[in-house]
C-alpha cells in the first residue's frame, strides 16, 4: 500500500511538473547576429524564430539580440560551442578558428555569382561542409548568404590591385582572407566587426571589405568616400546551434530547428537581393563614389599563390568540386 501511495504520489508530483513546464510553457533558445535588426541577418534570425515557434506550438520562447549584443561572431561561435549560447547566425569569417576543413568556403574569386554559391550551399556538397561543424561540438542548421564582398576606403578610388598598396583594410578574422590581402598589397588589420565603425570614422584603418546590405545597414556610406565593386570573395552564413541540446531534442524538434533555419535563410536572401537591386543608390544619395569597372583579371591573377598555397596545405579535392558545380 506504502509502494502504490508513494506510486501515486510520484505520479501527481510528475503531472503537476508536466503542467508546470507546459504552462510555463517554453524553452527558451537564444539566437544573435552582428547586425542591426533591419538588416539581412536580423531579417534572418526573425524568421527564424517566428517560424520555430509556429512549427513548436510555442514550446520554445526565441529570444533575438541584435548588433553585437551578446558578442561579436567569433565569440558568439564560441558561446555556441560552450552552449552558453543556443543559435547563432554568423558569417563564416571566424569558423576556420573553429573549424579549419571549412576555410575552403572564404577562398577569393571562388564561386562565380549568387546562383553558384546558393547552387553549392543548398546542394549535397553544401550538406556535407554542414556535417563538418559537428566536430567542434556545434550542429550547422543551415546556409545562407552574408553576400559578395567589396572594398570601401577613404583614399582613391581602386580599379586595380595596384590601387591597394599599403592601403590599412579591416578585415575579418579569417586566415585564408588575410592571406589573399597580402598579396594584394593590402595591410590587413583583423578587427571584431562591432568596432570597425569607429575604427573607419577615426582614420584607425583607411577601409574595409564587405557586402553591399552589410555596408548599407551599417551606413558605412557616411564614414568612406569610395566603394569598388571587388566582389572579391563570396561570404556566407550560417545557423549555428549548440550540437549537445540538438542532440537531446526530440527528433520532430530537431527537424523543426532546421526547417525554420530554412526560413531564416530564405528571408536572409531574399533581402540581400533586395539590396542589391536598391543599397547603391542610397549609397550614393549619400555622397559615396562606386567603381564599378575593375581590372578583374588582374586581381585573379595576383591571387594565384595564395590560391595555390591553400591547395598545398588543404588539397583540391573540395575546391574543384565547388568550382566545377553546374
Ligand atoms: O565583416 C564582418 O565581420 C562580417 O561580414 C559581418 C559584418 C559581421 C557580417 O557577418
Amino acid at each position: 500500500v506504502h509502494h502504490r501511495k508513494l506510486g501515486v504520489l510520484s505520479l501527481v508530483a510528475a503531472g503537476v511538473i508536466m503542467i508546470g513546464s507546459a504552462a510555463v510553457g517554453q524553452t527558451v533558445i537564444r539566437v544573435n547576429v552582428s547586425m542591426p535588426k533591419n538588416g539581412h541577418h536580423g531579417v534572418a534570425i526573425d524568421a527564424f524564430a517566428e517560424e520555430l515557434e509556429r512549427l513548436t506550438d510555442d514550446r520554445y520562447d526565441v529570444q533575438t539580440f541584435y548588433a553585437g549584443a551578446l558578442g561579436a561572431e567569433r565569440e558568439s561561435i564560441e558561446g555556441v560551442q560552450l552552449g552558453t549560447l543556443e543559435v547563432t547566425f554568423t558569417s563564416t569569417g571566424p569558423v576556420p578558428n573553429f573549424v579549419p576543413e571549412l576555410e575552403v568556403l572564404d577562398v577569393p574569386y571562388l564561386f562565380r555569382d549568387y546562383e553558384h554559391a546558393r547552387g553549392v550551399l543548398d546542394s549535397e556538397i553544401g550538406e556535407e561542409l554542414l556535417a563538418r561543424f559537428e566536430t567542434a561540438g556545434i550542429k550547422g542548421l543551415a546556409w545562407a548568404d552574408n553576400g559578395f564582398r567589396h572594398m570601401t576606403n577613404n583614399i582613391r578610388p581602386i580599379t586595380s590591385p595596384d590601387d591597394l598598396d599599403g592601403m590599412k583594410l579591416r578585415t575579418m578574422e579569417n586566415p585564408v582572407h588575410i592571406a589573399a590581402y597580402r598579396e594584394l598589397g593590402i595591410l590587413p588589420t583583423p578587427m571584431a566587426f562591432t568596432e570597425v565603425f569607429a575604427a573607419l570614422q577615426q582614420g584607425v584603418v583607411d577601409g574595409q571589405e564587405n557586402p553591399i546590405s552589410v555596408i548599407e545597414s551599417n551606413n558605412f556610406q557616411e564614414v568612406q568616400k569610395y566603394m569598388t565593386l571587388t566582389g572579391h570573395v563570396f561570404s556566407p552564413c550560417v545557423f549555428l546551434m549548440n550540437l549537445d541540446l540538438f542532440d537531446s531534442l526530440p527528433a520532430e524538434d530537431q527537424v523543426a530547428f532546421v526547417e525554420a533555419a530554412k526560413v531564416g535563410a530564405a528571408a536572409n536572401r531574399a533581402r540581400v537581393d533586395e539590396d542589391e537591386a536598391n543599397a547603391l543608390d542610397t549609397m550614393r544619395a549619400a555622397g559615396m563614389e562606386i567603381i564599378e569597372d575593375i581590372e578583374r583579371d588582374a586581381f585573379i591573377e595576383r591571387l594565384a599563390e595564395s590560391r595555390q598555397d591553400f591547395i598545398d596545405e588543404n588539397g583540391s579535392e573540395d575546391l574543384d568540386r565547388i568550382l566545377n558545380w553546374q
